[in-house]
């Protein structure tokens, strides 16, 4: 339990978000959003919590559904989960409402996960996603890395591509029965946890960053190696389609993402601007039998997630503080709320100090405020029937009449832009 001195603290593992920081988070979701839209794909907004099976179709074995969950049993006795993930929500709401195909949807959401935090690691993070259902051609597949790829670009943290086949129906059992027989072999030299891991999810092991297991799963036979005809066929389509719009990656057979959906194209993007344990700043891939298993129809989809945490640590490795956004116009000299609003409503950013401070204490705040042009609403000049304007940077000042002062300012910052 949270001390007294704790309770008023964001609890652990999550944070605020605050200005100038927020300004490179807006940016980040605006470039995906105008991006998103560019590729077809429309919003969708789901509840922040689910029925708890709607997530046990993620997987049983995995940590995020096993021991990471956000349940419990709400007042009328219904088994509930905060969101840990996006994809399991969209099929959700694919499965209910039945929209036609192809569904091509992009989201915003908080996501909940009990786990250890650390930086670049949170109990509450963020995700930007996409998903695409109902095609099964590989060019869906291309389509939304390609997504994904350029946002990266986009935002000033370009990450690296790493691409794997997961296999569909027909590889995967025979892979796993290989996989399985491999691990117990080399069991007995390692702890009991192995063992367990490996009865549970043999898949799951390969997931593992425990140093004294690597030697063993650096060895363990590689699923692309076993692929079925068709398999091997889409993965190879998805591979010469990346060539051709030249988005470069790196083939990745131990990829293995940490969710039981996956089928088929697996891929994650990772930057060396951050710890080599939370280096995937997005990740995805196909997800062909989901719908089926949540009782829907038997159509494929493909998506990934982006964790705006890491891409915005990403970004400010690469490019340092958030500057502040500066303001157009700081209005000084008392109040005029006909002359702020006017100003504002033809576009320019506005803002004035409160209060009936000193010019000087006001002129301060409109350096701090990082505006462009302060207003000075001198006694002299208002008889006048103008103002004066100063241009911060220059302290360069000038007589502007009333009437023509919006005009002047967006003609002078136009100039200056
Ligand atoms: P995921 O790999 O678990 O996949 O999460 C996607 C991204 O969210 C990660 O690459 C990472 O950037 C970020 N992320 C995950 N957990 C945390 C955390 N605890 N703290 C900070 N950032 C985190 C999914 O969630 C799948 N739903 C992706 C997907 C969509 N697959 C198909 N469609």
């Amino acid at each position: 339990m949270p001390g007294d001195r704790d309770a008023f603290r964001a609890p652990v593992g999550t944070h605020d978000v605050l200005p100038p920081e927020s300004e490179r988070w807006i940016d980040v979701v605006v470039r995906f959003a105008d991006r998103a839209a560019r590729f077809g794909y429309g919003l969708i907004v789901t509840p922040v919590f689910e029925h708890r099976e709607v997530f046990e179709r993620v997987g049983d074995a995995t940590d995020v559904v096993r021991k990471e969950m956000y349940d419990f049993t709400d007042k009328g006795g219904r088994d509930i989960a905060l969101r840990p993930e996006g994809t399991a929500p969209v099929v959700r709401a694919f499965v209910q409402h039945r929209p036609t195909v192809p569904w091509k949807v992009w989201y915003l959401a908080p996501n909940l996960r009990y786990e250890r935090p650390q930086k670049g690691r949170y109990r509450q993070h963020w995700q930007l996603g996409a998903e695409a259902i109902g095609v099964a051609d590989p060019e869906v597949d291309l389509e939304v890395i390609d997504l994904a790829h350029g946002f990266y670009r986009d935002v000033g943290a370009p990450a690296r591509l790493l691409l794997n086949s997961m296999g569909d129906a027909e590889s995967r059992p025979a892979y796993l029965a290989v996989l399985k027989e491999y691990l117990l072999d080399h069991a007995a030299d390692l702890d009991p946890e192995f063992r367990e891991r490996v009865e549970q999810s043999p898949l799951r092991v390969l997931d593992s960053k425990r140093g004294d297991w690597r030697d063993v799963i650096e060895r363990a036979p590689q699923l692309t190696e076993y692929l079925s005809d068709a398999a091997q066929e889409h993965f190879e389509r998805v591979q010469r389609g990346l060539d051709a719009i030249g988005i470069e990656y790196e083939l990745a057979p131990r990829l293995v993402r940490g969710f039981d959906y996956y089928t088929s194209t697996t891929f994650e993007f990772v930057t060396d601007a951050l710890d080599a344990a939370q280096n995937a700043v997005g990740g995805g891939g196909r997800y062909d039998r989901l719908s089926e298993e949540m009782g829907g129809p038997a159509e494929p989809g493909i998506g990934f997630g982006i964790g705006i945490e890491r891409v915005l640590l990403a970004v400010q490795a690469a490019t340092g503080d958030a500057p502040a956004r500066g303001l157009d116009v700081f209005v000084v000299g008392g109040a005029d709320p006909v002359l702020v609003h006017e100003l504002r409503e033809s576009g320019l950013a506005t803002d004035e100090a409160f209060g009936g401070r000193s010019w000087k204490a006001q002129l301060k705040a409109a350096d701090r405020a990082g505006a462009t042009f302060a207003v000075l609403l001198g006694a002299e000049e208002r008889e006048r029937g103008a103002v004066a304007v100063k241009r911060l940077d220059s302290a360069e000042q000038q007589e502007v009449p009333r009437e023509q002062l919006v005009g002047w300012l967006q003609e002078q910052l136009e100039q200056s832009s």
